[in-house]
């Protein structure tokens, strides 16, 4: 896999790439470390290593068949690491996922509704292992958000999902934000994005 052109892509991180930088830029010191989980196509660990030379970018997913396509896209770009194999519901995760040194941050794009719901607890204890003190767990995705109705094409979006897999499916930021506070992590900033999306961000307590 050598040209990048020919390469499968993902067009929602095409369309989100950007906003989702933005909000990132904010959020995170100009040098810092970086875990991205469930990197899936690779284009985000390439935007976001590429804008910002210090982000020691660590790109990873459980499907080990796209880690050379990760790797492909990020060839040349000498602040993103080759791309690790991690399931986040293996306990523990591998040591090895940071060498001995925490991440100042843990990004997870579109994984909790595309996957089993272990993934949520899965990720919150890995994340309470590997982040810093005050490091940040940063998911972007839709929620069901208490008392607000999500909008019907975030419905059918849940619908299809559930058809393709029934253990997929929208996630109540509530839920998540429980898994989350079990393993020492505190509801920072809910931030809305285009499309009905959110990010949400769970710092680690100092
Ligand atoms: C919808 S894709 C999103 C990919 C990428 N983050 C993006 O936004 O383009 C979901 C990704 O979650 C990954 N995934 C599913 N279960 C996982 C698990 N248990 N641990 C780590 N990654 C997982 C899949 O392999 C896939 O790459």
């Amino acid at each position: 896999m050598n040209n990048v052109e020919e390469l499968p892509f993902s067009a929602p991180a095409e369309r989100n790439k950007e906003s989702i930088l933005q909000v990132l830029q904010r959020l995170l010191p100009r040098e810092a470390r970086v875990l991205e989980i469930a990197s899936g196509w690779g284009q985000h660990a390439q935007h976001f290593a590429r804008r910002q030379a210090g982000w020691a970018w660590q790109p990873s997913d459980v499907d080990a068949s796209r880690l050379p396509m990760i790797d492909t896209r990020c060839a040349g770009i000498a602040n993103a690491r080759p791309a690790l194999h991690l399931d986040v519901v293996a306990t523990p995760w591998p040591a090895s996922i940071s060498d001995g040194a925490p991440y100042d941050a843990l990004l997870c794009v579109n994984m909790l509704h595309a996957s089993p719901w272990a993934t949520c607890p899965g990720l919150m204890r890995g994340a309470a292992a590997h982040l810093a003190r005050g490091g940040l767990l940063i998911l972007y995705g839709p929620y069901r958000v208490d008392g607000v109705p999500t909008v019907p094409s975030n419905e059918a979006f849940d619908a299809d999902l559930k058809a393709r897999d029934p253990t997929w499916g929208l996630r109540a930021l509530a839920d998540v934000q429980r898994e989350a506070e079990a393993v020492g992590l505190g509801l920072r900033e809910v931030v809305p994005m285009p499309a009905n999306n959110l990010i949400v961000v769970f710092a680690r307590s100092e």
